[in-house]
């Protein structure tokens, strides 16, 4: 399994058997910009962890290009459709499960909110469980700590969490290490930060501690494939 990630939350996720795109997010991105035009990606699956604009990104050019399905919480499924007239949408709900033919997801809760950037409803925020290809990865997606997590662990070998580590909006550093004793994964990789000037971080340092406290943890530049 590839992972590609382009800075802020926005990833590219090669399968076996598809390829997904998390939180598109390209256009307006600084450490996006540079490294990927939304034209270049076609994936088959688009996953949106919620409706900000730091997330939702380019969803509609890109959906609209290469004809994704696009798997969101059940309230921005339905927006889509109403605003944008585009039908490939698949609504799930916070705890809800499904298996596609490339693997099995779960919606889990996420500390934050959602709302598109015009101010519409966008349901709640979320985070997605994927296995996939003999891995489990954790999109925390945006999120404060919550002791839920848990349970993740508990429940869940996971393979590599991406850990919000920004602050201000989501999780700082510190809570994401937090996150990580409760989520014991095999590898974190931290998102959500240094696009802009209230979520700069020195992700090395990060690293560092997190190593100090027992937990792997690896930064990704923007444009750069982690290969698991
Ligand atoms: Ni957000
Ligand atoms: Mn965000």
């Amino acid at each position: 399994m590839q992972i590609r990630y382009f800075g802020h939350s926005a990833m590219l996720i090669e399968l076996a058997r598809a390829t997904l795109l998390v939180d598109p997010f390209i256009t307006g991105n600084r450490l996006a910009e540079p490294v990927v035009a939304p034209a270049e990606l076609k994936p088959d699956v688009i996953l949106l962890t919620h409706a900000h604009g730091d997330h939702w990104g380019d969803t509609e050019t890109i959906a609209k290009a290469s004809r994704a399905l696009v798997i969101s919480n059940d309230d921005i499924a339905q927006h889509i459709i109403r605003r944008y007239e585009y039908h490939n949408v698949r609504g799930m709900n916070t705890g809800g499960q499904a298996t596609f033919e490339w693997g099995h997801l779960r919606l889990t809760y996420a500390r934050h909110s959602s709302s598109f950037p015009d101010g519409t409803y966008g349901g709640n925020p979320n985070g997605f469980l994927l296995r996939a290809d003999g891995n489990t990865l954790y999109m925390l997606g945006d999120t404060g700590l919550f002791s839920e997590m848990e349970w993740t662990g508990r429940d869940n070998e996971i393979d590599v969490a991406f850990l919000p580590i920004g602050d201000n909006y989501t999780m700082g550093p510190s809570d994401a290490i937090l996150a990580a004793g409760m989520l014991r994964p095999r590898l974190s990789v931290p998102v959500h930060f240094n696009t802009f000037p209230e979520i700069e971080v020195d992700a090395e340092a990060w690293a560092r501690d997190m190593a100090a406290a027992g937990f792997p943890a690896r930064v990704l530049e923007p444009g750069e494939t982690l290969v698991i």
